[in-house]
Order: structure tokens, then C-alpha cells, then sequence
């Protein structure tokens, strides 16, 4: 067997670098939350130990590391990442009135709204300040554009709520706001601390925004498909907020003047009810929905496939790192959770 067909262990390396992730959360958390308020202490704590894939500090790390550096303060970045995830998911429940976040409850559940929302500020606030300090400028300029970003897409996809006559470009254009851009740069910042080379770091950047595309699309086909069970997050609350995302545009594409109407119905009525759920689903399948989407997130994933070989034609590049990249992506589209 050659070392090329030796696939990498993304479970096991993934499961290492949470470990080390967590470690300097913890130590970063003694510091930094030493004499505050206990409940504010308590709230920081189950919004980041609940589980949760570990995915943008894993990029962070892989950025890295495939650019020549990994040292202990790498995790200490990469953990700076999963503050600023967390903050952004403990916000986005209180938008989406979610219940359930990572198999159990929410933070403004759990606890209140106001706890989520200022606990929330905290990990924010104290992600800025750590990427700043690890990555200067260059670090904070990527990872602010694309906390901005973020904002703005939610923003956007609020206005589109509801509304069958949202186009695929508004909606690509959401979700590369909302999930593409942090994830990419989760790359970038681990390029930078690494000092890498500008085509290395433009390489990553862009395989974290087509994974990150693709992340969302599977993220939203799993909001119909999967079960609660698997996702640790409430099924079906896409379609009860009026989120209009890719496997209803494309089947909304296909539909009749008839079954448009009453998918719009549907969108505009009561989303809680049970029969309007089964009713949109049986409709999106009918229509081949699921299948397109999925194989739009396909697509995108294989630029970022492409992508990586420009990575690795790069001399300096760490092709052990890169192989794990390859396999980060490939998980993307068969996630179940
Ligand atoms: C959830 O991200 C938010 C989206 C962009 C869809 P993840 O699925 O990475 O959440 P955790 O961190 O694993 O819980
Ligand atoms: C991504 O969108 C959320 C963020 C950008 C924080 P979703 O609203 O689909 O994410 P989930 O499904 O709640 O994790
Ligand atoms: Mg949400
Ligand atoms: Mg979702």
C-alpha cells in the first residue's frame, strides 16, 4: 500500500484537537472569568462544553499546521473560533426560537433570554479581543468582515421570511453571509498565524467558503430530513420560521402555477401546524428538491476538492494536513448531525 492510499483519520485527529481546543478554553477561562458573577461564569460554560462538532477551530488548527505551525497557542486561537461559533449559535436560537441546540436546550431556555443574549456578548467580546491579540490586524480584519457579515445575512434572510419569490442568488447570497464566511475564514486566521504564504492562504480561504456553502445547504436539508434525535437541534424549524432555503427554491422552480399557490399557501399560513410540515415536505420531494440541493452542496464541494490540489501543488505545503482537509469535506456532505 502506498501512502497515498492511506486515508487520514479525520475522527481521531478531530477528536485530539477538540481535546486540546478544550483544554485551552478551560485555561483561558480561569483567566479570563476569574472573579466574575457565577451565573455568568455557569451560562459561558454549558453554552461551550455541550458538545458540538469542534468544526471551525479543527479548520483553524489544519490551516495552520498545513502552513508549518502548530504550537500551544494555536489552540488558543482556535478556541477564540469556537467562543465566537457558540456566541453567534446562542444568538441565532433567540432569533430562531429554537429549543434545542447540541441534544439539549438552548441557552435562553435553560436559562432566560437575557442570559443568552449578555453571555452571548461575553464570549463575543472575548473572541475579538484573543484574535486580535494572536493575529493583529490581518487576523482581526477577516474575522470582523466576516462577523459583519453575518449580521447582514441574518438581516437579509429575516426580510426574506415567508416569501416564495426569494431567488437562489438572495438565498446564496445569505448563506455565504451567515455560515460560508466564518468558516473561511477559520482558515484564514489559521494561515495567518502561520505566516503563510498569500497563495496558501487564499487557497484555504476559498475551500473553507465552498465547504462552508456546502456546509449550510446539508444544514438545511437536515432541517427537513433528519431526525431530532441525530441533529440535536428541533427538526423542522426552517420551515416554521419562513426560512425559504435550496430544497424549496429549487422545488418551487419545478412546481406548476397550481402547486406554486399552494406552496406559497403553505408559506403563508400556519407553519406550526403538523399537516402544513408534511404538506411541504411531500411537496419539495415530489419535486426533486432534496435531490437538487444535495446536489448543489455535491458540487460545491467538489470545488473545494479543487481547491486543495492547488494547495498541495504548493511546494510548502503539509500534504498530511491537506489529505485531512480532503476528508473534512467528504464528511460535510454525509453528515448526519
Ligand atoms: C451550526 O453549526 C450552525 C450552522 C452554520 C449551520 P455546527 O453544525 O457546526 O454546530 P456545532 O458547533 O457542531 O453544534
Ligand atoms: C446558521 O443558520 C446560523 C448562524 C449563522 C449562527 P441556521 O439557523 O440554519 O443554524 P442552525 O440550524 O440554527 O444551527
Ligand atoms: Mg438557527
Ligand atoms: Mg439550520
Amino acid at each position: 500500500m502506498t501512502t497515498d492510499t492511506i486515508r487520514p483519520d479525520l475522527t481521531g485527529t478531530l477528536g485530539e484537537v477538540s481535546a486540546k481546543v478544550e483544554a485551552a478554553m478551560h485555561a483561558d477561562l480561569d483567566q479570563s472569568l476569574a472573579g466574575s458573577d457565577d451565573l455568568l461564569r455557569e451560562v459561558v460554560s454549558y453554552a461551550l462544553f455541550g458538545g458540538g462538532k469542534r468544526i471551525r477551530p479543527f479548520l483553524c488548527v489544519q490551516a495552520s499546521r498545513c502552513c508549518g505551525r502548530d504550537d500551544a497557542t494555536l489552540y488558543t486561537l482556535a478556541a477564540a473560533i469556537e467562543y465566537l461559533h457558540t456566541a453567534t449559535l446562542m444568538h441565532d436560537d433567540v432569533v430562531d426560537h429554537a429549543p434545542l441546540r447540541r441534544g439539549r436546550q438552548t441557552t435562553a431556555k435553560r436559562y432566560s433570554l437575557e442570559d443568552a443574549i449578555l453571555a452571548g456578548d461575553w464570549l463575543h467580546t472575548r473572541s475579538l479581543y484573543m484574535v486580535g491579540k494572536l493575529t493583529g490586524v490581518d487576523g482581526l480584519d477577516t474575522f470582523c468582515a466576516a462577523t459583519a457579515a453575518m449580521v447582514n445575512g441574518e438581516f437579509v434572510q429575516k426580510r426574506l421570511s415567508g416569501d416564495c419569490r426569494a431567488t437562489e442568488e438572495e438565498y446564496f447570497g445569505v448563506i455565504k453571509q451567515k455560515t460560508g464566511n466564518l468558516i473561511a475564514s477559520a482558515c484564514a486566521l489559521g494561515a495567518v498565524y502561520a505566516g503563510a504564504k498569500p497563495a496558501q492562504k487564499e487557497a484555504l480561504q476559498q475551500y473553507g467558503q465552498q465547504i462552508g456553502l456546502a456546509f449550510q445547504i446539508v444544514d438545511d436539508l437536515l432541517d427537513y430530513t433528519a431526525r431530532e434525535e441525530q441533529t440535536g437541534k428541533e427538526v423542522g424549524n426552517d420551515f416554521k420560521e419562513g426560512k425559504v432555503t435550496l430544497p424549496l427554491i429549487r422545488a418551487l422552480a419545478k412546481a406548476d402555477v397550481r402547486e406554486r399557490d399552494s406552496m406559497a399557501r403553505l408559506m403563508q399560513g400556519d407553519r406550526t401546524k403538523p399537516e402544513a410540515q408534511e404538506a411541504i415536505f411531500a411537496a419539495i420531494d415530489r419535486l426533486g428538491g432534496f435531490k437538487s440541493a444535495a446536489e448543489t452542496a455535491q458540487k460545491h464541494i467538489d470545488q473545494a476538492m479543487q481547491t486543495l490540489d492547488r494547495l498541495a501543488a504548493e511546494p510548502i505545503s503539509n500534504n498530511e494536513t491537506v489529505a485531512l482537509l480532503r476528508e473534512l469535506a467528504g464528511f460535510i456532505l454525509v453528515r448526519k448531525k
